[in-house]
């Protein structure tokens, strides 16, 4: 693989702190990206962005609550003062909470549709129209495996991420025309914060990794990164509204 594959280019990628969408930030810049993280974390998000690029120039954190409108337009604002233009955008940031038809609050249930759905509707409206003026544009929104299949135990993730799943393909659609592209990629397991907070929930991710992953390993963040990588590169250039699975086999 050369270096350089993102030359010239610009990455808006949300819940970019830590977890899968750090390491595609660092992915990205030692393509030649410059990149634009956005998180709630403000403390880890900076951190991040200081050891990506710790003068600024090829990263910088901006505070972004993804369910908010107000803050997608100033992320927008600021991603364009700081870099001028945004030809990638990764919908990354989620939440994962356990839970079964039995036993998930309603609460629950719209938290992560807010945070997982709305927050990739809010991102792709506010940033399609800068692409669409362009005529070029690459949006990956972070789905999942259990966006493939029904998954028991997950049942407002699972909601959330076949939904994430549907909007992209409707929305490439609708931009094809305009030359912008938008992908879904579908993790399976991941080695991430949000893993072992699963984890911790008693979910045995061991035990399913040994029972249900044909490779025998979890993914190491990196492992999506690259797929992400292809997706925001021009190698991708004829693939759009299609699902991209990084699971080891999982879902064969
Ligand atoms: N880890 C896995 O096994 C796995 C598998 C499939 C899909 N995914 C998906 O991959 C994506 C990244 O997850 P990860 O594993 O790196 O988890 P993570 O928890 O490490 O990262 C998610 C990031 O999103 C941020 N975030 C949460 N709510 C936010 C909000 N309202 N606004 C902005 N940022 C917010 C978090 O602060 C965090 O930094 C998520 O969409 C997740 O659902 C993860």
């Amino acid at each position: 693989m050369g270096k350089s594959r993102l030359e010239g280019k610009v990455a808006l990628i949300t819940g970019g702190a830590r977890g899968m969408g750090a390491s595609e930030a660092q992915l990205f810049i030692d393509e030649g990206a410059k990149v634009v993280i956005t998180d709630i974390l403000d403390e880890v998000g900076n951190e991040t962005a200081k050891r990506l690029s710790p003068d600024g120039s090829q990263c910088i954190f901006v505070h972004h609550d993804v369910t908010s409108e107000s803050d997608w337009k100033a992320v927008l604002e600021q991603s364009l003062k700081a870099f001028g233009q945004i030809d990638i955008l990764v919908n990354n940031a989620g939440i994962f909470e356990r839970g079964s038809i039995l036993d998930t609050e309603l609460s629950s249930f719209e938290r992560t549709m807010d945070i997982n759905v709305t927050g990739v509707f809010l991102g792709m409206k506010v940033v399609a129209p800068h692409m669409v003026q362009r005529q070029k544009g690459s949006i990956i929104n972070i789905s999942s495996v259990a966006g493939l299949d029904g998954t028991p135990g997950f049942v407002a993730y699972g909601a959330s991420k076949w939904a994430v799943r549907g909007m992209t393909k409707g929305v490439a659609k609708e931009l094809a025309p305009f030359g912008v592209r938008v992908n879904s990629i579908h993790p399976g397991i991941i080695d991430t914060p949000m893993l072992q907070t699963f984890e911790e929930a008693g979910e045995g991710v061991r035990e399913m990794v040994r029972t249900r992953i044909p490779l025998g390993y979890e993914a190491e963040p990196i492992h999506v990164a690259r797929m992400a990588l292809y997706l925001g590169s021009d190698d991708s250039s004829y693939s759009t509204g299609s699902e991209f699975i990084v699971d080891g086999g999982w879902s064969a």
